[in-house]
């Protein structure tokens, strides 16, 4: 009998629907299947005639041998771009803003060609590549063209940094080029990227759409290799700053490589982003979700939903829909049009993953395959759903990086964010429900660079990207993403302002006991020891001083202040903050008192307490009006941004302006709602100290603000071996910056690392440099309509 249309659809095939990969292989053959390195302009062959071989993940055999570039390779494309950069940086805003936009248009015209080449070369499906990554790489060549014009009016202040230094990962080979190359560009800057080893052949495309586009020689230039490459790019003593994307490892072996070197560093590195449905979400749009999060991209995805939270009442039906989607995706070659999963971009790659799930499996995990027919050759991993699993194990705190989902499941909104919460790294999250109140509050308690309400994995290039803790710091695309291009400028001389100095006798009243201030109280030294303070031999009187036990006691009063302090709203911060500043002021007699004797000069005291006032009035007015924004996206629903504090802030004072130095730091701080632990200048922390009865009489609620005075080096390496710190500043020598920016490695603080010369708290630029490190941007996304 003839089936009828009804069996026909149960038993329907889909039929391959194959894109042509032709074009991109005749490309790869016209270069003889080999290719060298794009430096000044030029392609030249490897100074070691060293090669490597680069895979076509789908059926694993070799697509181009690709050149690996050593250090003479990478001193020369260096070099190459610093001559560049001087006219490059210098050229009209409109003269970059055209090779911009003369790059989109090249990529717009050949972007099937880009298309099927990514393919090929990493393995993730055409529909992919076609209308996701290439878009988005054209959107953002775009979208910096503009800033390539705005960024002299909208970063006054502010200039290029010179060459910066760029290596990215095989996920988003050519996504990643673009989220490097088009701001660093934008700003003034000349640029050295080393693609991943797996997968560099679009940017070797792209170095050749650069030469039609007219961009000049030396502003872009493409050198292949492995990590070893990577690395001397990473030590080149020419460099001003390096972008980073890829591992947490290797971006703490970065961290720990550039420390003290004065370059500039963002990292975007892994996650273990939280999928979270709630009882009341679109289960059906949920399950849909859950697809587009974790199995985009075989699930290599840096912010893939990786960790399934469901709201236990629901939890066995959503599963059971989540399985029987399951059992519909199709796994096999990249370029069929029909293919929902492709390939594992390398046998490395599928190991790992592998063996991951068999971890997961011995700890206790239920495992969970559709039966999905694999291609026979080539790198394929089944969609995978791990259940039965517990929030510490393995494959719930390791990121996979493969196409495996892990489910837990949740009683109460509070457990959901205490679950989405419980991993290191920050750089996403997902969340489902219909209700707007829950949505919203939720979004505000999770830990993470981006949020998606009702939606997941949106990006665009107005709009940063990029996370809090061990996912890395800094910002790609948008405004916040310029920032990572361009440096404050610094004064040709260092301000420094000249007092006029005389021979002054300190008023002696009771002898004063300073002790430290931590939670709110004065305790007294746990070492039992003080400092004497000599002024040209005479004494000031004693300081407390710290020792671990003493920093450790003030982290955990900031970390227990942080959630209700964060969670206050910014109007109690300024009035805190103008009540701080009246009591100041009150008492300005005495703090003019004090720093006359310390600096031997009443001029430069009188300016100090001065600017002291000024500036506890200016960050109690920047409490409430620091304010994100709402960015222009292409998207349809509302991105806005939220100015999220860093958490718990140390501050390592500088040696001079023994007042200022650490009163401006700790209130603009405080005014961000982070909890800080301060270190006042070691040559004299008395005013600091005095100014404790300040903060104690002004509603600074206990533990916000804590002071431990001591040996500053001593005590800096403590805060910055502290895990339970989120970021540490330090306004001192380069000797501190490099003890800092090293030590901080274990949690992947947030540094920010000032000569102290370079600091003047009076300056509105330099201001608005410490409210934007004192704040780390969350963008929360929602879709409108149906
Ligand atoms: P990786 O971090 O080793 O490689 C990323 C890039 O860094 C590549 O271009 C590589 O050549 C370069 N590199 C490696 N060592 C370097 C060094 N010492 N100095 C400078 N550059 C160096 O990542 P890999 O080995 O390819 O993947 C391993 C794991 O990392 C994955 O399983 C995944 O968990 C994670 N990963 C995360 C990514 C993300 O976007 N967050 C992207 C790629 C990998």
């Amino acid at each position: 009998m003839t089936p009828g249309v009804k069996e026909l659809f149960a038993t329907m095939e889909y039929g391959p629907a194959p894109e042509s990969g032709s074009e991109a292989e005749a490309w790869i053959a016209a270069h003889d299947r080999k290719f060298g390195l794009f430096m000044g302009g030029t392609w030249v062959a490897p100074s070691s005639n060293e090669w490597m071989a680069t895979f076509c993940p789908s059926n694993a055999t070799e697509l181009a041998q690709l050149a690996v570039a050593n250090k003479n390779d990478v001193d020369n494309a260096v070099a190459a771009a610093k001559t560049a950069f001087k006219d490059w940086s210098t050229r009209p805003p409109i003269d970059r803003a055209k090779v911009l936009y003369a790059i989109a248009r090249q990529i717009q015209k050949h972007s099937r060609l880009f298309a099927t080449l990514e393919s090929l070369d990493n393995g993730k499906p055409i529909r992919e590549t076609r209308d996701i990554d290439i878009p988005l790489v054209i959107r953002h060549f775009y979208h910096h063209a503009g800033w390539a014009q705005l960024v002299g009016t909208e970063f006054e202040g502010y200039e290029p940094l010179g060459v910066v230094g760029q290596i990215i990962p095989w996920n988003f080979p050519l996504l990643m080029l673009s989220w490097k190359i088009a701001p660093a560009l934008a700003a003034g800057n000349c640029v050295v990227l080393k693609p991943a080893e797996f997968t560099s052949l679009t940017a070797i495309l792209f170095a050749e759409i650069c030469e039609v586009a007219g961009v000049p020689p030396g502003v872009v230039n493409i050198i292949t290799g492995g990590g070893e490459t990577g690395k001397l790019l990473v030590e080149h003593p020419e460099i001003s700053k390096i972008a980073f994307t890829g591992s947490t490892e290797v971006g703490r072996i970065i961290r720990e490589a550039t420390a003290g070197s004065g370059k500039k560093l963002s990292l975007e590195l892994g996650g273990k982003s939280p999928f979270i449905v709630f009882e009341d979400a679109d289960l059906d749009s949920a399950v849909e979700g859950v697809v587009d999060a974790i199995w985009f991209n075989q699930g290599q995805v840096c912010c893939a939903g990786s960790r399934l939270l469901v709201h236990e009442g629901v939890s066995g039906r959503f599963l059971t829909k989540l399985k029987r989607r399951m059992e519909t995706l199709r796994v096999g070659d990249p370029l069929d049009k029909a293919i929902d999963i492709g390939a594992i971009v390398d046998s490395i790659q599928l190991a790992r993953i592998a063996e991951l799930v068999e971890t997961g499996v011995s700890e206790g995990a239920a495992k969970f395959q559709p039966k999905c027919s694999l291609p026979e050759k080539g790198w394929f991993y089944p969609p995978t759903l791990l259940t039965n699993v517990s929030p510490s194990s393995t494959v719930a705190q390791v990121e996979i990086f493969g196409p495996v989902l892990v489910a837990m499941t949740f009683k109460n909104p509070a457990e959901a964010i205490a679950l989405a919460n419980n991993t290191v790294f920050g750089l996403a999250s997902s969340l489902w429900t219909e209700n707007i109140n829950l949505a919203h509050d939720i979004a505000g308690n999770i830990k993470a660079g981006t949020v998606w309400i009702n939606c997941t994995n949106q990006f665009d290039a107005a709009v940063g990207f990029g996370g809090y803790r061990e996912s890395g710091f800094g910002r790609e695309g948008g405004k916040e993403g310029m920032y990572e291009y361009v440096a404050l400028r610094k004064p040709a001389t260092p301000k420094s302002e000249v007092f006029k100095t005389e021979s002054i006798e300190l008023k002696i009243g009771i002898d004063r006991t300073y002790k430290q201030y931590i939670g709110g109280k004065q305790a007294r030294p746990d070492g039992g020891y003080s400092d004497e303070i000599l002024v040209t031999g005479k004494r000031m009187g004693e300081v407390a001083r710290g020792n671990r036990k003493d920093i450790r006691n003030a982290v955990e009063s900031a970390i227990n202040a942080q959630s209700t302090w964060c969670k206050s709203c910014h109007h109690a911060r300024a009035q805190i903050l103008y009540f701080l500043a009246e009591n100041f002021d009150v008492r300005k007699a005495d703090f003019v008192d004090l720093l006359a004797f310390a600096y031997q000069s009443l001029q430069k005291a009188d300016a100090e307490v001065r600017k002291t006032t000024n500036c506890l009035f200016r960050a109690a007015a920047w409490a409430d009006k620091f304010d994100g924004q709402v960015h222009s996206a292409a998207f349809s629903g509302l991105v806005y941004t939220r100015n999220d504090p860093v958490g718990t802030l140390g501050i390592v004072c500088s040696p001079d302006q023994i007042l200022l130095g650490c009163v401006a730091p700790v209130a603009l701080g405080i005014a961000m709602a982070n909890t800080v632990v301060a270190i006042p200048s070691e040559i004299n922390a008395i005013p600091m100290m005095e100014f404790v009865q300040v903060l104690e009489t002004s509603d600074v609620p206990a533990g916000v603000a804590n002071l431990v005075s001591g040996p500053t080096k001593e005590l800096a390496k403590i805060m910055a071996e502290h895990e339970g710190m989120d970021g540490l500043w330090s306004f001192g020598s380069n000797d501190l910056t490099t003890k800092i920016e090293s030590l901080s490695i274990s949690n992947l603080k947030q540094t920010w690392c000032v000569d102290s010369q370079y600091c003047d708290w009076t300056s509105p630029a330099f201001e608005r440099e410490a409210l934007r490190r004192a704040t780390q941007v969350k963008n929360i996304w929602t879709p409108a309509g149906e």
